[in-house]
């Protein structure tokens, strides 16, 4: 496994991103209850918080509840709404010490009346924080996300206040929730599936993605650093041919 040391630190990604799956089959396995797996996926996700910010990486997106996990069982999502809550509870002093500012991107309004105000009290506690940015995607999808940004901008177009042949990627970017963040250029999916499930569509349109089959609540420093490893052989060509990639670096 990977040690910090054996990162570069002038090749790091700006901004990660990370579907944290497993939790259930964690737990189940184990002969417990799913709940058991998310509770014990909190640690997973300190060890990362941690692990990004002793890097230095600037942004870390955290894929926490999708729109479709609504669809659960009432108990699982109780369950899981319960632990968002005494989760920052617990982990509000942690972010504070390690200068981690806390934000959110989803359909917040959905989420109970007392996850929201735990969730606004902690950004605002941490809003002076200039170290890592971490960001919670809670009762988010993509496709929410794209269809929101659609409304707000026919709104705009029908008030005139932007003309449909003037938008361009940057100017739809900044309808989105992410509009204040730059794009992932990694992305990790723990627990073997590969698949996206919804998960900042447009953003990772050239991410590198990398996946692992590492239960979430087993994932930590070691398997974060690993993933950067990988990232940093990569060759990023956006479309161009790779000696046009490497007389770049050069020049
Ligand atoms: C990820 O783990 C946590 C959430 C989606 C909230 P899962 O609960 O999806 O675990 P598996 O994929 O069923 O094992
Ligand atoms: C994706 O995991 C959502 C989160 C990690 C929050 P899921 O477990 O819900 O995804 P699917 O259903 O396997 O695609
Ligand atoms: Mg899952």
């Amino acid at each position: 496994m990977a040690t910090i040391e054996s990162i570069n630190k002038e090749k790091l990604p700006i901004h990660v991103a990370v579907i944290m799956d497993g939790n259930g089959r964690w737990a189940q396995r184990k002969g417990n209850s799913r709940i058991f797996g998310h509770q014990n996926g909190v640690l997973a996700v300190r060890q990362t918080v941690e692990a990004a910010s002793e890097l230095g990486i600037q942004y870390l997106t955290l894929y926490a509840f999708s729109t479709e996990n609504w669809n659960r069982p009432r108990e699982e999502v109780n369950a899981l709404m319960s632990l968002l809550i005494n989760t920052i509870e617990k982990e509000l002093d942690s972010l504070l010490e390690n200068n981690v500012s806390l934000h959110i991107i989803g359909d917040t309004e959905s989420l109970p009346e007392d996850v929201q105000k735990q969730l606004s009290a902690a950004i605002e506690k941490t809003r002076n924080n200039n170290g890592l940015n971490l960001v919670l995607a809670l009762s988010y999808s993509g496709r929410w996300e794209i269809l929101n940004a659609m409304r707000k901008l026919a709104l705009d177009v029908k008030n005139n206040k932007i003309q449909a042949n003037e938008l361009g990627c940057d100017s739809f970017s900044q309808y989105l929730t992410t509009a204040d963040l730059p794009d992932p250029e990694l992305l990790i999916r723990t627990s073997g599936e590969y698949r996206i499930s919804n998960f900042l569509l447009w953003q990772i349109a050239y991410a590198e993605l990398y996946f692992t089959d590492i239960l979430w609540p087993d994932f930590r420093k070691e398997h974060f650093f690993d993933a950067i490893v990988d990232f940093q052989k990569r060759e990023r060509r956006f479309g161009k041919i790779s000696e046009q990639i490497n007389s770049e670096s050069v020049n």
